[in-house]
């Protein structure tokens, strides 16, 4: 059986306008004519083909016109390679050879003119006013740069500088000139990070008030707004780094009063002018006295339970108590002083210290310490 020439051009319409293929693909006439020499009947089919192919005013009709050729189901060329079986051993050989170099030649044309068409779409600029908008994708602050951004904007106006300190830190500045004793257990408390005997990843950043002190001379009012490391069990509550703010008020005559106001005001930009507050004495090596601050909680109003349609539960956010534990706090210790060279007979300071990730937690009642890390943006969208 032989595969006659009209067969292969059968879906090629007369009125299809043509253009020479080898202004579109470069080396086209020497491919063609390798082609003409293993089988002349293929090449006359590429020729026809490819001069429709090539005349293909646009994008649709060039689908339509390459499809004729190799479309899937009713690409003349197609068919006749799945007929090739058919075929006696040495015209198989031959017609098979031939159709595969029509086909990549065909494609190759066929690649030339869907770039042709696209470039040409471009430059029209064509904009299909019926189709929806495309929405500009707009970035935002992580929700922790958020709430830095607002407690820097609050200190600032209560007359606070930054003062940021580094996160490898020496041993010396994040515990013993904070007045944690050698062997204390107060060093146990912060599961600690080392990087060498004497440097470790710090673990609060109390340390940059010992860096301030010795650079500078009182009056200071700072904040030092930055990521801390602990070797926690990573869990719900727990992430082995997280952020936190210290602040630091040191004069003369600074007083108690003096840190309960500023933590009230505080307080009350923070979680609304409603919240009320109340210390309670804990101790913390580099303050003496210490004092948390409670808040009173803004899910249930200080209530501890929530009403849920007719009847009432316990608060989940405060866990029934009615407070909510902001941060820790306290009169500057005098042996902190000493190791920065003031002198404690001189000088009083107060000072602070909060977590930034609880402070979110609190605020919108989340409940995973690690989403904060993991760029979910299914979560961070939502602040
Ligand atoms: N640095 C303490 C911690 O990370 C928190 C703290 C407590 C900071 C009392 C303070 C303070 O400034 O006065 O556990």
């Amino acid at each position: 059986m032989n595969v006659s020439a009209a067969t292969l051009v059968r879906g090629l319409e007369h009125g299809w306008e043509r253009t020479d293929p080898a202004t579109r693909v470069a080396e086209w006439t020497a491919r063609l004519a390798e082609l003409g020499a293993i089988d002349a009947e293929v090449a006359q089919a590429v020729d026809a083909y490819g001069g429709a192919i090539a005349g293909s005013p646009d994008a649709a009709t060039l689908v339509l016109r390459f499809s004729a050729a190799l479309g899937r189901e009713r690409g003349d060329l197609t068919r006749a390679l799945s007929e090739l079986p058919q075929l006696p051993i040495e015209q198989r050989r031959i017609r098979g050879r031939a159709l595969n170099l029509a086909k990549r030649l065909l494609e190759d044309l066929h690649e030339a003119m869907r770039v042709l068409h696209e470039r040409a779409a471009d430059s029209r600029g064509a904009i299909d006013v019926t189709l929806p908008g495309r929405r500009p994708w707009v970035g935002r602050r992580h929700l922790l740069l958020q709430i830095y951004d607002e407690l820097l904007e609050l200190f600032h106006g209560l007359g606070y500088s930054v003062y940021t300190s580094p996160e490898v830190e020496r041993e010396e500045y994040n515990f013993t000139r904070l007045n944690f004793p050698p062997d204390h257990p107060a060093r146990d408390a912060h599961d600690t990070y080392f990087v060498t005997e004497s440097l470790l990843m710090r673990t609060h950043t109390s340390p940059g008030w010992v860096r301030a002190m010795e650079e500078m001379k009182p009056p200071l009012r700072l904040v030092f707004p930055g990521r801390v490391y602990r070797a926690e069990q990573i869990d719900a509550s727990h992430m082995d780094q997280f952020h936190q703010i210290d602040g630091l008020f040191v004069g003369k005559n600074v007083s108690m009063a003096d840190l309960k106001s500023t933590l009230n005001t505080f307080a009350r930009a923070l979680f609304g002018a409603k919240v009320r507050t109340r210390f309670i004495p804990i101790y913390f090596p580099f303050v003496e006295p210490g004092a948390q601050m409670d808040v009173s909680c803004a899910i249930c109003d200080g209530e501890g339970r929530v009403s849920d349609g007719g009847t009432s539960r316990r608060c989940s956010v405060c866990k029934g108590s009615g407070w909510l534990e902001v941060l820790g706090s306290g009169m500057v210790h005098p042996n902190v002083f000493r190791a920065v060279g003031y002198d404690p007979e001189d000088y009083t300071g107060f000072a602070f210290g909060m977590g930034i990730e609880r402070i979110a937690m609190l605020r919108h009642g989340v409940g995973e310490i690690r989403m904060f890390l993991e760029n979910d943006l299914r979560f961070l969208n939502q602040f």
